[in-house]
């Protein structure tokens, strides 16, 4: 097992009505930007029982955020939280609503002058201005996390930022939430939470027997959820479950002590970059053809995923490591995610190209957990996912 840091202070408030303890969270002096997406919060009933909670607390509104958060829109935002005086900030949403409130809290207190450079300059954010979240829409584990994904569409470019400064001071999830879904936002979620395992488990052995175990459950409780959850989402078991195994996918926890790749995301948020593909979706495109380019360095973890979590007992090493990686294809294609880019796009040809071209230029010429995905190898990757 490698050495390690663990810290996370993000209060997690679990369950259900636990939206009216926002009230117990929020400093009562404080000046609250409330921020949300593009409106699902006043047709389910969850606007209603946050204004509720804030009724004692100073409060004005920025609504509008786009799923993958926009930094024109962004800009807006942090205009009024300058003018209004701003004090702290309250996302309410899936990853979009949160990543933008991250953003937020670092460009609120940074001192240049362009807040673009946060992200282009991969300057990282010791301390933000202070901010809760209520999930609405489980999937990325934004909620625990100190990252978030910032998308220009000017320069069709969406980029990483984080920082100890932008952990959630508080996060509550109430599964019931979930009741309002659409099919296809839960499917994303799904992929999406099981993906953050595989980057963080799809490496190579170094016996960290427990956190292979960690992910090995969070995978399992994924794959025994998604019928239910997509069935009916207003089955509370099905949904906490769903709701608890996507935040526990990305709060830190399991990648400590082990090596990590993340190359799948690398490759994914490029093609929500150019072609506006749902960020879970790109993941589903590159997956399986990122591990079966690097079979040989990924097979003994890919065979022991196959035995643990798909129960393939028969064949040799590779023979159970090739058919994990098939049963990985069909458990996307089973919440109806297709996993070519030929199926999102006619536009495809030149995109592996295209691809290669930015990593080299941006200095990214050894990704993944060997430190060797190379611009060429991302190019051949991306062309096996057409
Ligand atoms: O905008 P509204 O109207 O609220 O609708 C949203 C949006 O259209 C809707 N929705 C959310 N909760 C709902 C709901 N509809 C009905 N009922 C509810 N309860 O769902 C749509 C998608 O929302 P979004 O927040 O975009 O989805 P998600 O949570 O999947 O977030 C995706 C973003 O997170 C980034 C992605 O790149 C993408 O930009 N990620 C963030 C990560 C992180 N911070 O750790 C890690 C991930 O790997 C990911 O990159
Ligand atoms: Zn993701």
């Amino acid at each position: 097992m490698n050495n390690f840091d663990f810290k996370n202070p993000t209060k997690i408030i679990f369950g259900k009505d636990t939206i009216k303890n926002l009230e117990n969270e929020i400093p009562k002096d404080a000046k609250v930007l409330l921020l949300y997406g593009g409106g699902s919060i006043k047709k389910n009933g969850i606007y209603e029982q946050v204004k509720s909670a804030l009724a004692k607390v100073d409060v004005v509104e920025f609504g509008g955020i786009p799923a993958n958060p926009e930094y024109a829109v962004l800009l807006e935002a942090l205009a009024i939280i300058k003018k209004e005086n701003i004090t702290y900030l309250l996302a309410v949403g899936g990853g979009s609503v949160i990543d933008g409130t991250k953003f937020l809290a670092s460009a609120a207190l940074y001192e240049g002058e362009t807040p673009w450079d946060i992200l282009s300059q991969h300057i990282r954010t010791e301390k933000g201005m202070p901010f809760g979240t209520v999930l609405t829409l489980p999937a990325t584990g934004s909620e625990m996390n100190s990252g978030a994904v910032i998308t220009r569409a000017e320069t069709k470019e969406k980029l990483a930022m984080g920082g100890p400064g932008l952990f959630p001071e508080f996060s509550i999830l109430d599964p019931q939430v979930i009741a309002s879904i659409p099919k296809r936002q839960l499917a994303n979620g799904l992929a999406d939470a099981f993906t953050h395992v595989l980057e963080q488990y799809m490496t190579y052995p170094v016996e960290a027997l427990l956190q292979d175990r960690f992910a090995e459950s969070i995978l399992q409780t994924l794959i025994e959820v998604a019928p239910k959850v997509l069935k009916d989402p207003t089955d509370y078991k099905a949904s906490a479950n769903f709701m608890w195994s996507c935040t526990m996918a990305l709060n830190g926890l399991i990648q400590k002590g082990v090596p990590t790749d993340w190359a799948v995301h690398a490759m994914g948020h490029e093609l929500t970059a150019l072609f506006g593909i749902d960020h879970a979706r790109t993941l589903a495109i590159i997956t399986a053809s990122h591990y079966t380019y690097n079979f040989e360095t990924k097979k003994e973890k890919l065979a022991q995923y196959g035995e643990r979590v798909w129960q393939i007992t028969e064949g040799t090493l590779e023979e159970k490591a090739h058919a994990a990686i098939v049963k990985t294809e069909a458990f996307f294609k089973g919440l109806d995610i297709d996993t070519k880019l030929s199926d999102y796009t006619d536009d495809y040809e030149g995109t592996a190209e295209e691809i290669a071209k930015r990593f080299t230029n941006r200095g990214w010429v050894a990704l993944g957990e060997h430190q060797s995905l190379s611009p060429d190898k991302v190019q051949e990757i991306v062309k096996m996912a057409y």
